[in-house]
């Protein structure tokens, strides 16, 4: 298994995580648009782990520079392991990728939000070494799933 950065040719395999991950349609050019525009941003890095050529697994982090940190932050915003590669320890490495880019950037902590409903993946976060420490509140302004 090895751990890479994500690249254009990624996006069809990536396109049907995020289906699966939000379980529901999502529009396949605006999600291509987006994915282009954040390749591109040197904030963001996008991380694919693939097994015997087949792309198994996707995270991400985005870098910001907070006043109250007073420094970088980096925040995980998506982590989706191929259901039938899970507990293999996938998810871990590529977490601990993510750490890395985090650290060589120089920043001052990472941290990630996660729906209420994903029980399962707080256990993950823990064991990786995450700590519950805050909550997260939303405010949904506008439909962004429809097709
Ligand atoms: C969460 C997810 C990324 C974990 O990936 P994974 O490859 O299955 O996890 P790993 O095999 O690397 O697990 C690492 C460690 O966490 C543990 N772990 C995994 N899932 C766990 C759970 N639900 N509860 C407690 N521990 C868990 C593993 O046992 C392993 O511990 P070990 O090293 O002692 O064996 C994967 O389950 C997934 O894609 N889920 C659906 C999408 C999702 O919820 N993403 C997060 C959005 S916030």
């Amino acid at each position: 298994m090895i751990i890479r950065e994500a690249n254009i040719d990624d996006l069809a395999v990536i396109y049907q995580f995020f289906i699966v991950l939000e379980g529901t349609e999502l529009d396949y050019h605006r999600f291509k648009e987006v994915f282009q525009k954040n390749l591109n941003d040197d904030q963001i890095y996008y991380v694919i782990a693939e097994s015997d050529n087949i792309i198994v697994g996707f995270g991400s982090v985005h870098l910001h520079l907070l006043l109250h940190h007073i420094g970088m932050v980096a925040e995980i915003e998506e982590l989706f392991v191929k259901e039938e590669y899970r507990l293999l320890n996938i998810g871990q490495a590529l977490i601990n990728e993510l750490v890395n880019i985090a650290m060589k950037e120089d920043c001052e902590l990472i941290e990630l939000a996660s729906n209420k409903l994903r029980t399962k993946a707080h256990g993950f976060y823990e064991k990786c070494g995450f700590k519950a420490t805050h909550f997260k509140f939303t405010m949904p302004l506008k439909a962004i799933k429809n097709i």
